[in-house]
């Protein structure tokens, strides 16, 4: 049994680590034929990719996806700890599944994902959630074939948690959800403690793919006739800068580039460490999609420094206009958080103007929530829920009407879009724009995923667009 702890979590050195190829256990090929899984994600694009990888070990081990989690042998929650109620999902589905339980004793249920990292989470696991047979934590996913095993062979509780981050594995299996398009980890971890996030405990340290292995990968899916492929890390600028003296994600993006990929994405921007190579190489190639994701989280500079981001309003607003005036047609999108502790009226004011100078393509807005163990814990808070909520309220009108205004403009122009399937309705092709924008369309021939058509723009909504293929 390894538990997580949160003081080892947040030491960063710089001892080396190794870059190991995965191999599976060959005596559990196959051990569990004949049962089904089923595997809930919650939370970022990283975890979307961890399950997709989770999959893949659970296909080696034998089982068979199973759509219905309430049919499913094993139930694998991939969970999230970013804010409170994406713990109370987790939770809520636990509890769930102890219903579940109750009437098919075989059911196997497993935790993995950040808050598997957290100790006060394992804790009230051991304590109250007996019922859950294993907990892996995102340090030793690698493991979680093996404990798997341990689990039902033994008939008893597993908990491997590690708090820090270990070994660097590289030919992990993966069972992507899409065959057009695909997520690659180039950078694991943070090392920006942003005083009121989570992320740096439960990820570990800064730690880049070599460019190498990355390119590999991609090799790979141009090969398997991949069209798009998406760039993942908690802060892929800071790509490269603990592996090499000089090569970071601007020279990354440019060798992705010059290969023969129709469309490459990456996420999540941290304006730290955007510079001017990487502004002109997405400027430069027309493979590279003109969006970028580039959380502000406030405008108000006395809010950002107790934040911990490292920029004010200033350099911030600096560093957009950059981007928009390089980047052609660029859309920039944003995360925004309301109600940190000792925001006043006059922060959130100042957040309003800078969302009404920005007039953002897309925003997620939130309103802060408390991680245990994280420095904003500490702050005081004197501002009611309730003025929070009207905050968020007060936000979200301001940026819907810029998403609606940008738009509009879209309107009568031709853009190409990825055919991603049929939209709900049946009635309609959906599929995302190069600045990535939803696009709802009809076409007067059968399309394929992944096919990028050019669609025209006939009418605009707030969080989509309607258009007809020419
Ligand atoms: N690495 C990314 C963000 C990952 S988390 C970045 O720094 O840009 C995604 C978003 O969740 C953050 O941008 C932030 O807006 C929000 N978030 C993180 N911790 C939060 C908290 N404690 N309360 C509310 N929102 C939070
Ligand atoms: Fe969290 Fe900040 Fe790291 Fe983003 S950069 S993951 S907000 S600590
Ligand atoms: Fe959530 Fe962990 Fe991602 S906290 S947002 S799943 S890195």
């Amino acid at each position: 049994m390894h538990l997580p702890d949160y003081k080892e979590a947040r030491t960063r050195d710089h001892r080396e680590y190794n870059r190991i190829d995965f191999d599976f256990d060959p005596s559990l090929k196959d051990k569990y034929t004949g049962k089904s899984f089923h595997i809930k994600t919650y939370g970022c694009q990283m975890n979307e990719h961890d399950s997709e990888v989770i999959e893949a070990i659970l296909v080696f081990l034998g089982f068979q996806k199973e759509e219905d989690y309430t049919k499913a042998d094993l139930v694998l929650l991939n969970t999230c700890s970013i804010r409170e109620n994406a713990h109370n999902k987790a939770f809520g589905m636990l509890g769930r599944l102890k219903h579940l339980k109750n009437e098919n004793k075989n059911l196997i249920i497993g935790l993995c994902g950040c808050m598997a990292q957290e100790s006060s989470v394992v804790e009230a696991i051991i304590r109250d959630y007996p019922f859950v047979n294993f907990v892996v934590g995102t340090h030793n996913m690698n493991e979680l074939p093996t404990v798997i095993d341990k689990a039902i062979e033994t008939n008893s509780q597993q908990i491997e948690v590690y708090s820090r981050e270990g070994d660097l594995y590289e030919g992990l299996p993966v069972v992507r959800a899409n065959s057009y398009k695909a997520y690659v980890n180039i950078i694991y971890g943070c090392d920006k403690f942003c005083t009121y996030c989570i992320v740096p405990y439960t990820r570990g340290r800064e730690r880049s793919r070599k460019k190498e292995d990355i390119l590999k990968e991609i090799d790979e899916l141009i090969k398997d006739g991949y069209k798009e492929v998406t760039l993942l890390g908690q802060n892929v600028n800071a790509y490269g800068k603990d592996l090499y003296e000089n090569y970071s994600l601007g020279d990354l993006l440019e060798e992705i580039a010059l290969k023969n990929i129709p469309r490459i994405r990456f996420m999540t921007s941290h304006p730290w460490d955007f510079n001017d190579h990487m502004i002109e190489v997405i400027a430069k190639y027309p493979n590279i999609m003109p969006s970028v994701h580039l959380p502000v989280q406030s405008g108000s500079s006395r809010i950002l420094k107790l934040m911990g981001r490292r920029y004010t309003r200033e350099s911030y607003l600096e560093l957009f206009h950059k981007i928009k005036d390089t980047v052609p047609g660029v859309c920039i999108s944003t995360d925004i958080i309301v109600g940190f502790p000792g925001e006043t009226e006059e922060d959130f004011q100042e957040t309003m103007s800078l969302v009404k100078e920005c007039k953002y393509d897309n925003a997620f807005t939130f309103i802060f929530s408390t991680r245990e163990g994280t420095p904003a814990c500490k702050l005081e808070d004197n501002t009611s829920q309730q003025e929070k909520e009207d905050r968020l309220y007060r936000l979200n009108e301001v940026v819907n009407e810029y998403f609606l205004e940008n738009n509009k403009k879209l309107e009568g122009q031709v853009l190409r879009v990825m055919v991603e399937g049929v939209s709900e309705k049946k009635d309609m092709y959906y599929g995302y724009s190069e600045t990535n924008k939803l696009i709802n369309f009809t076409s007067p021939r059968e399309l394929e995923p992944g096919e990028i058509v050019e669609v025209e723009i006939e009418s605009a909504k707030t969080w989509s667009l309607d258009g007809r293929v020419r």
